[in-house]
């Protein structure tokens, strides 16, 4: 039983009904389950009990205020990635003490913001970035605790587009030079070189890779002390999978046994920043058919969702199960068909050739799994409006990020000073 399951024929969230949100929203809308979120955030939590570990929520897979809300009330910190990721984490209430800061560019801004805000630690992924910060940290008169993100050329065996911890990729430092990245550090003002940091990729279905870059930290870390740095901290990054199809990724609880048996006798407090494994199943985007078309091939069933609102089809061949509304009766029959948006080219398809129960006009349709790396991606692409997004719990909504209305959305544009604007129907 999930969050999102029929109840009386039709699907519900926890305990509403999403016709009734469809009702009152509109389509389409990603809505998220309070109770999945937490149920989710607890399996990190009870997996690392009684280990000195903080699970900062890698908040790039949804950062919804009232999501980062949900999940910092419950003791979460957060990885951010940029300045707009970190102002919201501290505007939700996340506590800086609990934030981190990744990401291959961040600019002196962004550096500026972060030490302003006094987080917990920042994941330094080049030379050039630790000399700026050095800049900036002794310019303030402060000094911050950093990371050095290494990267450990382990391949994740994920999906190529996010996978991160090969040598070929932009991320980290390469580990096999990255004791002089810490003898560099140690030397320059404002810097305090504390702590290890390594994500190798995202939708891991299997702990090998993990525990390869894993121990190879433990051999840096083994080694960093031995040149008399104070390593006391292990970021770990995120990157454990979830079933979207037919996927058996390990559990929290397997992960963290695994990071104990490889990490656990260096005695570091651990960081952890699982984000897709939080977010990704509390969540599920609805849209309504608009036509069914008898094509030559295939039926194709138009949504009023598309590759804006969820591109993780169009982008990494992403499969997530499409499941009717109304519950389908018993024997209702399957047939092949191509689930597609009305956005102006092929790539907006969802999925073709999809065994489907018979759908018309009007009914409604979730994807499941979209809670991550959904609504986070969506464009205006084709002029359409942000999709929605609705927090349930129990037997409650809210809508808590509005549809933008047109006029919102052309509001930050102008017509350049030499242009005559045009006269505006039915205005004065
Ligand atoms: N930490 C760092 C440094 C990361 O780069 C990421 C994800 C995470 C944590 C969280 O990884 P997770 O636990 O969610 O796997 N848009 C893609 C996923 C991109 C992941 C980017 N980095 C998708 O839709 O599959």
């Amino acid at each position: 039983m999930t969050e999102f399951d029929y109840q009386d024929g039709e699907m519900c969230a926890e305990r509403v009904r999403l016709g009734a949100i469809a009702e009152s929203v509109g389509t389409p809308f990603y809505c998220y389950s309070t109770a999945a979120l937490t149920r989710n955030y607890a399996a990190f939590r009870d997996a690392f009990q009684g280990r000195d570990a903080t699970i900062c929520y890698a908040m790039k897979a949804n950062d919804n205020l009232a999501v980062l809300k949900t999940l910092g009330d419950l003791g979460a910190g957060a990885d951010v990635v940029s300045g707009g990721e970190l102002r919201r984490a501290i505007r939700a209430g996340v506590p800086a003490e609990r934030i981190v800061f990744s990401g291959v560019g961040k600019t002196r801004e962004e550096l500026e913001l972060a030490l302003d805000e006094d987080i917990l630690q920042i994941n330094v992924e080049s030379v050039p970035e630790l000399d700026l910060l050095s800049e900036v940290a002794a310019g303030k008169g402060t000094a911050v605790e950093i990371a050095i993100r290494v990267n450990p050329d382990v391949d994740a065996n994920t999906h190529d587009k996010i996978a991160t911890g090969r040598r070929e990729d932009k991320f980290g430092i390469d580990i096999e030079v990255a004791a002089e990245a810490y003898a560099r550090a140690a030397e320059l003002p404002g810097i305090e070189p504390v702590s290890v940091a390594v994500h190798i990729g995202s939708q891991l279905t299997e702990l090998g890779p993990f525990r390869a870059a894993f121990g190879e930290v433990a051999r840096l870390v083994e080694r960093l002390r031995g040149e008399g740095h104070g390593i006391a901290r292990l970021d770990l990054g995120g990157g454990l999978g979830i079933s979207y199809r037919d996927e058996t990724p390990p559990s929290p609880a397997d992960y963290a046994a695994m990071a104990d048996e490889v990490v656990g006798h260096l005695g570091c407090r651990l960081l952890i920043e699982p984000g897709r494994a939080i977010a990704g199943t509390a969540g599920v985007l609805v849209a309504r058919v608009i036509y069914v078309k008898q094509g030559r091939a295939r039926g194709h069933v138009i949504l009023d969702a598309a590759m804006n609102d969820l591109i993780r089809p169009a982008m990494y061949q992403a499969w997530h199960d499409i499941r009717p509304v109304r519950e389908p009766g018993p024997g209702a029959a399957l047939a092949p068909v191509d689930v597609v948006g009305p956005v102006c080219e092929t790539g907006d398809t969802f999925a073709r050739g999809r065994e489907l129960p018979p759908l018309e006009a009007g009914d409604l349709v979730v994807f499941d799994d979209a809670g991550a790396y959904g609504a986070v991606m969506a464009s205006a692409y084709n002029a359409r409006p942000l999709t929605p997004e609705v927090l349930v719990h129990g037997d409650s909504f809210a809508e808590v990020r509005a549809r933008p209305s047109h006029d919102q959305m052309v509001n930050l544009e102008s017509f350049a000073g030499w242009q005559e604007t045009p006269a505006r129907r039915g205005a004065a």
